[in-house]
Protein backbone atom coordinates (compact mmCIF):
# COMPACT_ATOMS: atom_id res chain seq x y z
CA UNK A 1 0.00 0.00 0.00
CA UNK A 2 2.38 2.50 0.77
CA UNK A 3 5.07 1.67 -2.02
CA UNK A 4 2.88 2.53 -4.73
CA UNK A 5 4.16 5.17 -6.90
CA UNK A 6 1.73 8.44 -7.84
CA UNK A 7 0.63 6.85 -11.26
CA UNK A 8 -1.07 4.05 -9.42
CA UNK A 9 -4.15 6.50 -9.14
CA UNK A 10 -4.62 7.23 -12.89
CA UNK A 11 -5.87 4.60 -14.32
CA UNK A 12 -8.24 3.49 -11.54
CA UNK A 13 -9.65 7.07 -11.46
CA UNK A 14 -9.18 8.58 -15.25
CA UNK A 15 -7.08 11.83 -13.34
CA UNK A 16 -4.36 13.14 -15.65
CA UNK A 17 -0.83 11.55 -14.56
CA UNK A 18 -0.30 15.60 -13.05
CA UNK A 19 2.48 15.48 -10.25
CA UNK A 20 0.91 15.55 -7.00
CA UNK A 21 1.47 19.20 -5.68
CA UNK A 22 1.25 22.57 -7.00
CA UNK A 23 -0.56 24.01 -10.00
CA UNK A 24 -3.97 22.25 -8.53
CA UNK A 25 -6.07 24.71 -10.42
CA UNK A 26 -4.83 23.21 -14.09
CA UNK A 27 -5.60 19.85 -12.63
CA UNK A 28 -8.89 18.18 -12.45
CA UNK A 29 -10.42 17.69 -9.09
CA UNK A 30 -10.68 14.37 -7.36
CA UNK A 31 -14.08 15.34 -5.71
CA UNK A 32 -16.55 17.95 -7.12
CA UNK A 33 -19.63 19.10 -4.87
CA UNK A 34 -21.99 21.67 -6.35
CA UNK A 35 -25.04 23.39 -4.82
CA UNK A 36 -25.82 20.03 -2.23
CA UNK A 37 -28.81 20.10 -0.40
CA UNK A 38 -30.56 18.22 1.72
CA UNK A 39 -32.96 18.44 4.32
CA UNK A 40 -34.74 15.62 6.57
CA UNK A 41 -38.18 16.41 6.85
CA UNK A 42 -38.18 20.24 8.39
CA UNK A 43 -34.58 20.01 9.39
CA UNK A 44 -31.94 21.42 6.80
CA UNK A 45 -29.10 19.31 7.13
CA UNK A 46 -27.32 20.77 3.82
CA UNK A 47 -27.96 23.90 2.23
CA UNK A 48 -26.06 24.65 -0.74
CA UNK A 49 -22.46 23.40 -0.12
CA UNK A 50 -20.02 23.66 -3.17
CA UNK A 51 -16.41 22.48 -3.08
CA UNK A 52 -13.57 20.76 -4.99
CA UNK A 53 -10.97 19.02 -3.12
CA UNK A 54 -7.80 18.40 -5.78
CA UNK A 55 -5.52 15.80 -5.86
CA UNK A 56 -2.81 16.05 -2.96
CA UNK A 57 -4.82 17.71 -1.44
CA UNK A 58 -6.26 17.04 2.56
CA UNK A 59 -9.23 19.27 2.99
CA UNK A 60 -10.43 19.43 6.60
CA UNK A 61 -13.96 19.92 7.21
CA UNK A 62 -14.81 21.42 10.77
CA UNK A 63 -18.34 22.76 12.13
CA UNK A 64 -20.39 22.29 15.25
CA UNK A 65 -22.25 19.27 15.95
CA UNK A 66 -25.35 19.01 13.34
CA UNK A 67 -23.53 21.34 11.13
CA UNK A 68 -24.21 19.14 8.13
CA UNK A 69 -20.84 17.64 7.92
CA UNK A 70 -21.78 13.98 7.97
CA UNK A 71 -24.87 14.08 5.92
CA UNK A 72 -22.57 15.80 3.30
CA UNK A 73 -19.86 12.95 2.88
CA UNK A 74 -23.01 10.50 3.04
CA UNK A 75 -24.02 12.40 0.12
CA UNK A 76 -20.48 12.25 -1.43
CA UNK A 77 -20.23 8.65 -0.88
CA UNK A 78 -23.46 7.77 -2.40
CA UNK A 79 -25.15 6.51 1.19
CA UNK A 80 -27.41 9.45 0.87
CA UNK A 81 -28.99 11.02 -1.91
CA UNK A 82 -28.97 15.01 -2.40
CA UNK A 83 -32.65 16.91 -2.58
CA UNK A 84 -30.57 19.34 -4.82
CA UNK A 85 -27.18 19.38 -6.28
CA UNK A 86 -24.65 17.03 -8.11
CA UNK A 87 -21.15 15.42 -7.25
CA UNK A 88 -18.69 13.74 -9.02
CA UNK A 89 -15.62 11.34 -8.05
CA UNK A 90 -12.66 11.58 -10.50
CA UNK A 91 -15.38 12.95 -13.00
CA UNK A 92 -18.23 10.42 -12.22
CA UNK A 93 -21.48 11.65 -10.75
CA UNK A 94 -22.30 9.59 -7.62
CA UNK A 95 -25.43 9.06 -9.06
CA UNK A 96 -25.31 8.82 -12.54
CA UNK A 97 -22.15 6.23 -12.30
CA UNK A 98 -21.94 5.27 -8.77
CA UNK A 99 -19.71 2.14 -9.53
CA UNK A 100 -16.80 4.12 -10.83
CA UNK A 101 -17.17 6.83 -8.07
CA UNK A 102 -17.96 4.22 -5.57
CA UNK A 103 -14.37 2.24 -7.05
CA UNK A 104 -12.44 5.98 -6.56
CA UNK A 105 -13.65 6.09 -3.04
CA UNK A 106 -12.23 4.39 0.32
CA UNK A 107 -14.46 5.70 2.97
CA UNK A 108 -14.53 5.42 6.73
CA UNK A 109 -18.10 6.53 8.09
CA UNK A 110 -18.32 8.14 11.35
CA UNK A 111 -21.15 5.36 12.63
CA UNK A 112 -19.14 2.35 11.92
CA UNK A 113 -21.05 -0.79 9.66
CA UNK A 114 -18.79 -3.90 9.83
CA UNK A 115 -20.47 -7.46 8.76
CA UNK A 116 -20.36 -8.60 12.38
CA UNK A 117 -20.14 -12.22 11.29
CA UNK A 118 -17.14 -11.98 9.35
CA UNK A 119 -13.79 -11.65 10.35
CA UNK A 120 -11.60 -9.21 9.85
CA UNK A 121 -9.40 -10.86 7.46
CA UNK A 122 -12.54 -11.94 5.26
CA UNK A 123 -14.02 -8.10 5.39
CA UNK A 124 -11.03 -7.00 3.82
CA UNK A 125 -10.90 -9.94 1.39
CA UNK A 126 -14.56 -9.12 0.24
CA UNK A 127 -13.55 -5.20 -0.03
CA UNK A 128 -10.64 -6.24 -2.28
CA UNK A 129 -12.95 -8.32 -4.28
CA UNK A 130 -15.35 -5.63 -4.55
CA UNK A 131 -12.30 -3.18 -5.79
CA UNK A 132 -11.01 -6.07 -8.26
CA UNK A 133 -7.73 -6.79 -6.66
CA UNK A 134 -6.11 -9.91 -7.80
CA UNK A 135 -6.27 -12.51 -5.17
CA UNK A 136 -1.93 -11.98 -4.81
CA UNK A 137 -2.01 -8.33 -4.56
CA UNK A 138 -4.85 -8.46 -2.52
CA UNK A 139 -3.19 -10.68 0.15
CA UNK A 140 -0.28 -8.28 0.50
CA UNK A 141 -1.80 -5.28 0.67
CA UNK A 142 -4.17 -7.06 3.78
CA UNK A 143 -1.09 -8.09 5.59
CA UNK A 144 0.62 -5.10 5.68
CA UNK A 145 -2.47 -3.01 6.25
CA UNK A 146 -2.96 -5.74 9.18
CA UNK A 147 0.58 -5.23 10.31
CA UNK A 148 0.94 -1.64 10.28
CA UNK A 149 -2.36 -1.28 11.94
CA UNK A 150 -1.17 -4.03 15.07
CA UNK A 151 -4.51 -6.00 13.77
CA UNK A 152 -2.39 -9.00 13.00
CA UNK A 153 -3.75 -11.20 16.21
CA UNK A 154 -7.10 -10.41 15.59
CA UNK A 155 -7.46 -10.87 11.96
CA UNK A 156 -9.27 -14.06 12.10
CA UNK A 157 -11.89 -12.97 14.92
CA UNK A 158 -15.34 -12.13 14.05
CA UNK A 159 -15.77 -7.99 13.74
CA UNK A 160 -18.58 -8.25 16.19
CA UNK A 161 -15.78 -8.73 18.53
CA UNK A 162 -13.95 -5.55 17.82
CA UNK A 163 -13.55 -3.25 20.53
CA UNK A 164 -14.53 0.33 19.01
CA UNK A 165 -10.78 1.51 17.90
CA UNK A 166 -9.97 -1.67 16.67
CA UNK A 167 -13.60 -1.36 14.32
CA UNK A 168 -12.23 1.74 13.31
CA UNK A 169 -8.95 0.59 12.52
CA UNK A 170 -9.96 -1.80 10.40
CA UNK A 171 -12.13 0.53 8.53
CA UNK A 172 -9.40 2.40 7.86
CA UNK A 173 -7.45 -0.54 6.67
CA UNK A 174 -10.45 -1.20 4.26
CA UNK A 175 -10.62 2.10 2.59
CA UNK A 176 -7.44 2.18 2.09
CA UNK A 177 -7.14 -1.36 0.21
CA UNK A 178 -6.59 -0.87 -3.36
CA UNK A 179 -5.43 2.84 -3.23
CA UNK A 180 -8.15 4.93 -4.27
CA UNK A 181 -7.53 8.15 -5.44
CA UNK A 182 -10.20 9.88 -2.59
CA UNK A 183 -10.27 9.44 0.48
CA UNK A 184 -13.39 10.57 2.67
CA UNK A 185 -12.80 9.58 6.38
CA UNK A 186 -15.54 11.11 8.87
CA UNK A 187 -13.91 11.30 12.37
CA UNK A 188 -11.36 8.59 11.87
CA UNK A 189 -9.23 9.81 14.62
CA UNK A 190 -12.12 9.44 17.14
CA UNK A 191 -11.20 6.28 19.63
CA UNK A 192 -7.68 5.05 18.05
CA UNK A 193 -4.90 4.59 20.41
CA UNK A 194 -1.97 7.32 20.11
CA UNK A 195 0.30 4.53 18.38
CA UNK A 196 -2.49 3.98 15.92
CA UNK A 197 -3.85 7.77 15.31
CA UNK A 198 0.15 8.44 15.06
CA UNK A 199 -0.36 5.86 12.11
CA UNK A 200 -3.39 7.36 11.01
CA UNK A 201 -1.23 10.49 10.20
CA UNK A 202 1.45 8.98 8.64
CA UNK A 203 -1.13 7.14 6.49
CA UNK A 204 -2.38 10.80 5.75
CA UNK A 205 0.78 12.10 5.08
CA UNK A 206 1.75 9.36 2.41
CA UNK A 207 -1.35 9.43 0.67
CA UNK A 208 -1.07 13.00 0.30
CA UNK A 209 2.75 12.67 -1.29
CA UNK A 210 1.46 10.02 -3.87
CA UNK A 211 -1.34 12.32 -4.87
CA UNK A 212 -4.38 10.88 -3.23
CA UNK A 213 -7.55 13.59 -2.24
CA UNK A 214 -8.28 13.34 1.21
CA UNK A 215 -11.74 14.59 2.69
CA UNK A 216 -11.37 14.52 6.73
CA UNK A 217 -14.25 15.32 9.19
CA UNK A 218 -12.95 15.91 12.70
CA UNK A 219 -12.98 17.90 15.54
CA UNK A 220 -9.71 17.08 16.48
CA UNK A 221 -8.70 20.78 15.47
CA UNK A 222 -5.05 21.29 15.98
CA UNK A 223 -4.12 17.93 13.95
CA UNK A 224 -6.05 19.57 11.11
CA UNK A 225 -4.23 22.73 11.82
CA UNK A 226 -0.90 21.35 11.27
CA UNK A 227 -1.97 18.82 8.58
CA UNK A 228 -4.68 20.34 6.00
CA UNK A 229 -3.81 21.98 2.89
CA UNK A 230 -7.52 23.86 3.09
CA UNK A 231 -10.15 24.00 6.39
CA UNK A 232 -13.71 24.76 5.47
CA UNK A 233 -15.88 25.33 8.27
CA UNK A 234 -19.36 24.57 7.77
CA UNK A 235 -22.49 25.98 10.01
CA UNK A 236 -25.91 25.37 9.62
CA UNK A 237 -25.45 23.18 6.14
CA UNK A 238 -23.51 25.74 4.84
CA UNK A 239 -19.78 26.65 4.06
CA UNK A 240 -19.18 29.81 6.05
CA UNK A 241 -15.42 30.27 5.73
CA UNK A 242 -12.38 28.35 3.84
CA UNK A 243 -8.73 28.83 5.27
CA UNK A 244 -5.91 27.63 2.60
CA UNK A 245 -2.60 26.75 4.04
CA UNK A 246 -1.13 30.23 3.46
CA UNK A 247 -3.98 31.44 5.90
CA UNK A 248 -3.46 28.68 8.31
CA UNK A 249 -0.11 29.86 8.62
CA UNK A 250 -1.28 33.61 9.13
CA UNK A 251 -3.50 32.38 12.02
CA UNK A 252 -1.46 30.62 13.45
CA UNK A 253 1.29 33.76 12.94
CA UNK A 254 -0.89 35.88 14.62
CA UNK A 255 -1.45 32.86 17.71
CA UNK A 256 -4.91 32.20 16.73
CA UNK A 257 -5.59 28.51 17.26
CA UNK A 258 -8.45 27.14 14.96
CA UNK A 259 -10.47 26.63 18.03
CA UNK A 260 -10.58 30.14 18.75
CA UNK A 261 -11.54 30.67 15.36
CA UNK A 262 -13.87 28.47 15.07
CA UNK A 263 -15.53 29.57 18.40
CA UNK A 264 -15.55 33.09 16.94
CA UNK A 265 -17.27 31.71 13.36
CA UNK A 266 -19.66 29.50 14.57
CA UNK A 267 -23.12 30.37 16.32
CA UNK A 268 -22.58 26.57 18.04
CA UNK A 269 -25.95 25.80 18.45
CA UNK A 270 -26.75 21.85 16.98
N1 LIG B 1 -31.25 10.25 9.14
C1 LIG B 1 -31.56 11.44 9.62
N2 LIG B 1 -32.85 11.75 9.90
C2 LIG B 1 -33.19 12.97 10.37
N3 LIG B 1 -32.30 13.96 10.59
C3 LIG B 1 -31.01 13.72 10.34
C4 LIG B 1 -30.57 12.44 9.85
N4 LIG B 1 -29.22 12.51 9.67
C5 LIG B 1 -28.84 13.74 10.05
N5 LIG B 1 -29.92 14.46 10.45
C6 LIG B 1 -29.88 15.85 10.90
O1 LIG B 1 -29.16 16.60 9.95
C7 LIG B 1 -28.36 17.58 10.60
C8 LIG B 1 -26.91 17.39 10.20
O2 LIG B 1 -26.42 16.19 10.76
P1 LIG B 1 -24.97 15.62 10.47
O3 LIG B 1 -24.91 14.23 10.98
O4 LIG B 1 -24.66 15.84 9.04
O5 LIG B 1 -24.08 16.59 11.36
P2 LIG B 1 -22.51 16.62 11.61
O6 LIG B 1 -22.02 17.95 11.14
O7 LIG B 1 -21.88 15.43 11.03
O8 LIG B 1 -22.43 16.59 13.21
P3 LIG B 1 -21.40 15.85 14.22
O9 LIG B 1 -20.24 16.80 14.40
O10 LIG B 1 -22.19 15.73 15.47
O11 LIG B 1 -21.00 14.54 13.65
C9 LIG B 1 -28.64 17.44 12.09
O12 LIG B 1 -29.64 18.39 12.45
C10 LIG B 1 -29.18 16.03 12.22
O13 LIG B 1 -30.07 15.91 13.31
MG1 LIG C 1 -20.86 13.82 11.81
Amino acid sequence: MTTSKPADHAPQSGLPLAPASNGQARRTPALEIRGLAKRFRATVAVDGVDLDVFPGELVGLIGPNGAGKSTTVKILTGQLLADRGQVRVGGHDVVGDPLAAKRATGYVPQELELYPFLTGRELLELVATIRGLDATTAQAAIDSLLERFRLTPAAHRMTREYSEGMARKLSICAALLGNPPLLVLDESLNGLDPRAAAEVKAVIREELARGTAIVLVSHILDVLERLCTRVVLIDQGRVVKVLDRAALDALSATGTTLETFFIENTGGAS
